[in-house]
């Protein structure tokens, strides 16, 4: 483990899920670097780059506490100087879910994470699972273009209610966040009515069902999906991963659950 670095890729408005990613680097190297950067291109035109949080001095602060050792935060211009020409697309795993409802979006998150690891080039660097089809996707291009680096996936960090944190979840009116929990427990429904041997088709009406009835005005997909391609999978079989994205009030929320 000598010499040992890590890098924690973030775009800052820090919360505990990210000082967990922190917390396990500090565990697989000896210094820890985490990066800041709002990533232009990974946000669709009308989306919220314009609104992200950017709160820089509370994130080092917060790093800093976390025993983080360096931190990068580029400007765009450093990322993406004029002239800038190149995109990293992964195919397959990228092209459902999120990538149906966000075009170009892991486009942008691969180009970016490429880009951050060949700059800092860690021996490792983490990735929350909160962000699942990220991380398979992460995995396939550092596998694809043999980047030598350990991609390490940690567990996701929730709420007491069960709320997977997220920076977005600010963006949540006091009733919203109130109601948000209906997605998390939809999960862990489904997850029980899975295990319990109700049929996939009928888990995931009921669920549906519950995330209307709990207040999302919009589902954009609830599925169960083999957990390595994040292909949907219609009966259960192998490792498998629960996966959602609904939108409640103007805020979207995406969670996922291991089966
Ligand atoms: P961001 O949303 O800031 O998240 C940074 C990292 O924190 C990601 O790996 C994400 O999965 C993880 N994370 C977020 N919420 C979490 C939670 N509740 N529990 C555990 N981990 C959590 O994801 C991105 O930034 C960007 O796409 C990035 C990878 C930095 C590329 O721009």
């Amino acid at each position: 483990m000598k010499g040992r670095v890590a890098l924690v890729p973030t775009m800052g408005a820090l919360h505990a899920g990210h000082l967990a990613l922190v917390a396990e680097a500090k565990k697989q190297a000896n210094s820890v670097v985490a990066s800041i950067f709002v990533n232009p291109t990974q946000f669709g035109a009308g989306e919220d780059y314009g609104r992200y949080p950017r709160q820089e001095k509370e994130d080092a602060a917060l790093l800093e506490k976390a025993g983080c050792d360096l931190l990068w935060a580029p400007a765009v211009s450093d990322i993406y100087p004029d002239g800038f020409a190149t995109k990293v697309s992964v195919k397959g795993v990228s092209e459902r879910w999120e990538g149906e409802i966000r075009p170009g979006h892991f486009d942008g998150v691969a180009t970016v994470v490429a880009k951050l690891l060949l700059a800092v080039r860690p021996d490792v660097a983490l990735f929350g699972e909160k962000d699942f089809q990220q991380l398979a996707v992460i995995r396939r291009m550092t596998g694809d273009l043999a980047i030598p680096v350990d991609i390490v996936g940690v567990p996701t960090v929730r709420e007491p209610d069960g709320l997977a944190l997220s920076s977005r979840n600010h963006y949540l009116l006091a009733e919203e966040r109130h109601q948000a929990v209906a997605l998390p427990r939809a999960l862990e429904a489904a997850r029980a009515a899975i295990r319990s041997g109700t049929t996939v088709p009928e888990v995931l009406n009921e669920a549906q069902r519950a995330l209307r009835d709990g207040g999302f005005s919009r589902i954009d997909y609830f599925a169960l999906v083999d957990a390595a391609t994040l292909e949907p999978l219609g009966a259960a079989e192998g490792d498998m991963r629960l996966i959602a994205a609904a939108v409640i009030g103007t805020t979207r929320l995406i969670d996922n659950l291991a089966v």
